[in-house]
């Protein structure tokens, strides 16, 4: 059987929409929260039986069509010999950042299947037990995004850093644009190899460049990641926050769906796409901190505009929010089946 969100990505019929929600295993849930007491992001990752207990949490509470396997895609810079940290209330701290060419040069190429095989492990483990109408998700953060961190070193509001790299040191850019586009190909075939259905590249800070930069120094890496997806049969979703001014460059990237954020209304943000592919989104995710007609609300909005054309998968725009009461995702969910139930 082939899981709905697949047939959403190709465009297919559906017996009803796809729904699954970005972060939706995370920190607003208790239980996540339990096994975070004891053990770091990176001992969560580094166990395949963790990841498997973490990852199908949200399945357990809600009527969800896919799991995504825990991980971050910041995860594969490790075995290239970034020293990562998860600092509580920072976020992602590097404390070797790419500051030359001569640190581009360092970084070590791997073999996941070696580095990152409890991740690996978990995706097989997860695809053995959930329901076969459902999707088990791979991912991996688009050479950009990954760039950003890798030179920013920590939060940063403007991306300076990444941005004067770009224009001060352009071959250095190019081959560590270069390599990383390896790494996110290797990285999701391999996820695919293991059992994977569907494959996200998470192009987060994309929308911090303008359209001429994104076309010149970006694209052309992300579209080498799809094309090398090609020989994998999963389909593939692009994912970018506040890039309304990119949904065309984006789309020409080449994958199947194409993830959209709350920033446009969803079939605005559609009929911009240049090419016709599939979409995901768009629920803001603070709409889940609001009350349960807010959120009724909200998702019919989507629903309505959406207006059963064919390639679309229920999500939020970006992550959830750790602050989002759980019982607000089951508002959602019911509130998606009982839109289709009316229109039924
Ligand atoms: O349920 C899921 O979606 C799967 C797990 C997942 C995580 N990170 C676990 C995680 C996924 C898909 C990611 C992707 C990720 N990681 C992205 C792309 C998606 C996005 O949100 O734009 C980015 C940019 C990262 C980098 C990252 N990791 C940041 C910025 C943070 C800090 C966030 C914060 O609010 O503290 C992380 C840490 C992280 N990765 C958490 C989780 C659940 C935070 C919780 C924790 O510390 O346990």
């Amino acid at each position: 059987m082939t899981p709905r969100l697949v047939r959403a990505c190709r465009k297919e019929d559906v017996d009803r929409t796809p729904a699954w929600l970005m972060r939706q295993a995370g920190r607003y849930l208790p239980e996540y929260r339990k096994v975070r007491e004891t053990h770091s992001l990176l001992d969560i990752c580094a166990d395949a039986e963790l990841t498997s207990q973490v990852t199908l949490q949200p399945l357990e509470r809600f009527d969800l069509d896919a799991a995504i396997i825990f991980a971050d895609i910041l995860l594969p810079l490790v075995p290239m010999g970034i020293d990562l940290d998860f600092v509580p209330g920072r976020g992602p701290v590097i404390r070797n950042p790419i500051r030359s060419p001569s640190d581009v040069a360092a970084l070590a190429p791997f073999d996941p299947r070696d580095h990152l095989s409890p991740t690996l492990e978990a995706i097989s483990s997860v695809r053995a037990v959930v329901a076969k109408d459902a999707a088990v998700i791979g991912f991996a953060g688009a050479p950009f995004t990954l760039a950003s961190y890798l030179i920013e070193g920590g939060p940063t509001k403007n991306f300076g850093r990444v941005k004067s790299f770009m224009s001060n040191e352009p071959a250095a850019f190019l081959a560590l644009m270069t390599k990383l586009r390896e790494v996110a190909g290797g990285w999701l075939t391999a996820q695919a190899e293991a059992g994977a259905d569907a494959l996200q590249l998470f192009d987060t800070w994309a929308g911090w460049l303008n359209p001429v930069t994104y076309e010149q120094q970006v694209l052309a890496h992300s579209r080498f990641v799809f094309d090398s997806l090609k020989e994998t049969s999963c389909p593939t979703v692009h994912f970018a926050v506040g890039a309304p001014h990119l949904i065309e460059l984006l789309s020409r990237a080449g994958s199947d769906v194409l993830s959209v954020d709350w920033r446009l209304p969803i079939d605005e943000a559609w009929n911009r796409f240049g090419v016709d592919c599939a979409i995901q989104g768009n629920l803001d995710p603070t709409v889940l901190l609001g009350s349960e007609q807010h959120i009724f609300e909200a998702v019919t909005d989507v629903m309505r505009r959406v207006n059963g054309r064919p390639g679309h998968i229920f999500n939020l725009g970006h992550g959830m929010l750790p602050e989002t009461p759980p019982h607000a995702v089951t508002i959602a969910i019911d509130a998606v089946r009982s839109y289709e139930a009316a229109t039924a």
